[in-house]
């Protein structure tokens, strides 16, 4: 698939459901993710464990910013204090986003991981494998590395329902360490959460930039 029909692939695929949830005041959904806050927290709260210090925090594709709102509180709660800002492929779900977080608007963007120019370096930054295609996932990684972060910033890619079956946007299965590795990278941490039933349900990993 041509790179750029693998965005708009992924703007088809997502943009409708998630403005939908999120009119419908399902903020989960709005940010991909069904089943409402309870379990958007179980799933993701672990995201916090790579939060060890406090910084400024890129969360690229952060849809309706559902992720900056918590994860602070998360981070909060082990007495870390993050500055959230988002970047969002979707104009139209980066604008529901400002409207939802009227006091981060000036901080969230729109743009595609791949090509935007970040006006600033960040402490960490959270992303998804799936944004972009699978052959550019160590060209995504990279980028971001080299372009987004401080010089000691923390780049953290977290796989969702790694133990589920692969998509078109899933990464057949894969845990984020072992992701990570087959890229060419070794995490300097990770950290995950399991279903009730055992399932690999969150899998984080994180890179330090040297
Ligand atoms: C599943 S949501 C993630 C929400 C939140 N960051 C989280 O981790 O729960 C993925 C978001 O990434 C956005 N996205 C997909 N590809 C992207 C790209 N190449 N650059 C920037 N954002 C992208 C999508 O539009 C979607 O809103």
């Amino acid at each position: 698939m041509r790179e750029d029909d693998y965005y708009r692939q992924t703007l088809k695929l997502l943009e409708e459901s998630y403005l939908a949830a999120d009119e419908r005041g399902d903020l989960a959904g709005g940010s991909g993710s069904g089943g409402g806050l309870a379990r958007w927290q179980r799933k993701r709260k672990v995201i916090a464990a790579a939060f060890d210090h406090d910084g400024t925090w890129l969360d690229v594709g952060c849809a309706n910013g559902l992720l900056m709102e918590t994860l602070c509180e998360w981070a909060a709660d082990r007495n870390v204090r993050v500055e959230p800002y988002g970047l969002e492929l979707s104009q139209r779900i980066a604008e529901r986003a400002r409207r939802r977080l009227t006091r981060w608007a000036e901080r969230i963007w729109s743009g595609n991981v791949m090509t935007w120019m970040p006006p600033m370096r960040f402490d960490y930054v959270t992303l998804l494998p799936e944004l972009v295609a699978a052959e550019l996932g160590g060209a995504m990684l990279v980028r971001v590395r080299d372009q987004f972060l401080k010089p000691a910033g923390r780049l953290i890619v977290s796989c969702y329902r790694p133990g589920a079956a692969p998509g078109l946007h899933d990464r057949g299965g894969r845990s984020a360490p072992r992701l990570l590795f087959e890229l060419g990278f070794v995490a300097d941490g990770f950290a995950e959460v399991h279903d009730d039933d055992g399932t690999l349900w969150t899998s984080v990993a994180w890179l330090d930039r040297k």
